[in-house]
């Protein structure tokens, strides 16, 4: 959400936040992915990991997929929410824009990486086990398949408006600023899904969790409603006196 003032010299230090970032979510997928793979009986490695992780046990990937997942969507949250906070302007007296910029870009790209650790060890659960294509096309999941399709859609969307990030000079602002907004679809969407397909939905401390996190979403966006149709207004205004 932060199109407003999108031609902000980026600080060379934090972007390299942004590759940290996908590459400690992709990192420990990959770990996961080849522990739950290497886990052949007698191997010295699958007992290491074993004995380390309980990888063997059932439940297992189904706890790493639980709290990724949460971890997600709170990373997801706070994307938006920052964001929403970038383009209203509230955060420029206190910090640079260019480090709110690319901790806006660092944030989505750490969303995408626990999503891919998330659903990567779902190919790997001991008790229902998805297979590549269950993952990738929507609603087709063995497990709550319209909850489940509606996050895959929110992945695919999150993914789109992290990737046009870098594209804005080849497609333009006016599909830039398009294609950014759908972020709250996405958020929306993904909110949906967590609450409906989770297991945890039903603890109260994660409810709240899922209301306070939305509310506060539903006040950034009414603030930047605001100061979006203040700013119109000081044009126009502007554009007659002119
Ligand atoms: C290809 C896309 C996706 C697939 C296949 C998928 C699959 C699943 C499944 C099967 C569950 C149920 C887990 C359980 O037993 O509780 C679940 C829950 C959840 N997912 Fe996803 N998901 C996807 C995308 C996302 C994204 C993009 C996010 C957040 C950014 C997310 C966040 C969550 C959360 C928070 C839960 C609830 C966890 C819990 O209550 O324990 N998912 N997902």
């Amino acid at each position: 959400m932060s199109e407003s003032n999108p031609v902000v010299p980026r600080a060379k230090s934090s972007s390299s936040f942004v590759y940290l970032a996908g590459g400690l979510g992709l990192l420990a997928a990959v770990l996961l992915v080849v522990a739950a793979a290497l886990e052949t009986p007698g191997s010295s490695l699958a007992s290491f990991l074993t004995w380390a992780f309980a990888t063997n046990s059932v439940q297992t990937m189904w706890y790493i997929t639980r709290a990724a997942g949460l971890v997600a969507y709170l990373v997801l949250w706070l994307s938006v929410a920052w964001g929403l906070a970038v383009s209203s302007k509230i955060l420029d007296t206190v910090l640079h824009r260019s480090f709110t910029y690319d901790f806006h870009y660092f944030l989505s790209w750490l969303a995408i990486g626990f999503t891919i650790l998330h659903i990567g060890v779902l190919m790997f659960d001991k008790y229902l086990p998805y297979s590549l294509l269950q993952i990738l096309l929507p609603f087709i999941s063995p497990y709550r398949p319209l909850w489940v399709g509606i996050g895959v859609l929110g992945l695919y969307l999150m993914v789109l408006v992290t990737v046009t990030f870098y594209l804005r000079g080849r497609i333009g602002m006016k599909a830039f600023r398009w294609i950014h907004t759908s972020s709250l679809v996405a958020y929306l969407g993904i909110t949906v899904h967590s609450i409906f397909s989770g297991t945890d939905s039903s603890l109260t401390s994660v409810m709240l969790m899922y209301v306070s996190t939305f509310l506060i979403t539903v006040f950034l966006l009414g603030y930047w409603v605001f100061t979006a149709v203040q700013r119109s207004r000081r044009k126009a205004l502007a554009h007659r006196i002119a």
